[in-house]
């Protein structure tokens, strides 16, 4: 990169140019927030990547979001700035282990998670994200066997909202799993105003001592609306850059994780993108998302499954 570069007039320029659009999760450095043509949450991406009509689409999240892009949209290019943008949920589990869980319950029908690869969502016969998975199971029948892959503490939550009793595969989220209930008691003491708002890729003990759960757009929603005025937040710190936007005058503490040399927590693999590398990544039009042709439609199905259900 050519040395007093300015990053964003480049940016800008390329996006127009090549009639691309900048998608970014929430859990994205606040720069490439800022620079995004649409910020958003698993769902509302997944969305927004099935509406756009652009023909380069940048996806600056994980591995398994700009996949979902892509197979959505096979004609267009889709790119993400750094490959290496992974998701332990989404490592945790394979299509041919799901095949394999399959053929033990052959009358269940598989609920994936939003965060896994191509080759489980292809085993899967609906996708769900955090923001329509309950209203998705409590739409099936309620002697509806079913597995739940790959977030057990997603599913466990659901299991216990909804009270069915699916069965979980063994998957979490390393920065999610990482709360620790003691120190969010002892934040709780020091902030007896403020209400604990946690995300369900939380560990059981954190979200029931929660006030609030809810997926990355619907803790945003609350936090803006609530009447409360301070919130520990145990969720992705990236999410705060939003928050403070939407309830300015809040106060917003990022939740402790067990790891006590830092004071928030991070999802590495989503901050491996960087405007250096989103710059890089415009420019050159690579690393491109490619994906085999058969695997994305059997992948689509259950990906359009879930956008039928959630309108
Ligand atoms: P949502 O965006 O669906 O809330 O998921 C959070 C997450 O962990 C994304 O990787
Ligand atoms: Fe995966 Fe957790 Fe990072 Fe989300 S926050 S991308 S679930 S590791």
């Amino acid at each position: 990169i050519p040395q007093g570069i300015d990053l964003v007039a480049e940016i800008n320029r390329m996006r127009k140019e090549k009639n691309a659009i900048i998608l970014a999760h929430y859990y994205q450095k606040g720069e490439i927030q800022d620079i995004a043509d649409f910020l958003g949450d698993s769902l509302q991406l997944a969305r927004a990547a099935e509406k756009t009509d652009a023909d380069l689409i940048v996806f600056c999240g994980v591995h398994f979001m700009a996949e979902t892009a892509k197979i959505l949209n096979p004609t267009k290019k889709v790119v993400l700035p750094d490959t290496l943008a992974g998701c332990s949920l989404a490592d945790s589990c394979s299509g041919e282990g799901l095949r394999e869980l399959k053929k033990k319950h052959p009358g269940a029908i598989v609920v994936s998670y939003i965060n896994c690869d191509s080759t489980v969502k292809a085993e899967s016969d609906i996708i769900v994200t955090s923001s329509n998975a309950e209203h998705i199971i409590r739409s099936l029948p309620e002697d509806q066997e079913i597995i739940f892959a790959p977030d057990k503490n997603l599913g466990r939550y659901i299991n216990q909202v909804t009270g069915r009793n699916m069965i979980l595969w063994d998957g979490a989220c390393i920065v999610h799993e990482a709360f620790s209930l003691e120190r969010i008691a002892q934040q709780m003491l020091d902030h007896p105003k403020a209400k604990l708002i946690a995300h369900p890729e939380a560990q059981k003990p954190v979200l029931q001592v929660a006030h609030y759960v809810g997926s990355t757009a619907n803790m945003l929603n609350y936090v803006a609306t609530d009447d409360c005025q301070e919130f520990i937040v145990a969720t992705e710190e990236g999410i705060l850059h939003e928050m403070r936007k939407r309830a300015p005058h809040k106060k917003l503490i990022p939740a402790l994780t067990i790891d006590d040399t830092c004071n928030c927590s991070e999802c590495h693999f989503m901050k491996l993108n960087t405007m250096q590398k989103l710059y890089l990544c415009m420019k050159y039009e690579q690393p491109e998302i490619t994906m085999d042709e058969e695997l994305r439609v059997k992948a689509l199905k259950s990906i359009n499954k879930m956008l039928e259900l959630s309108k």
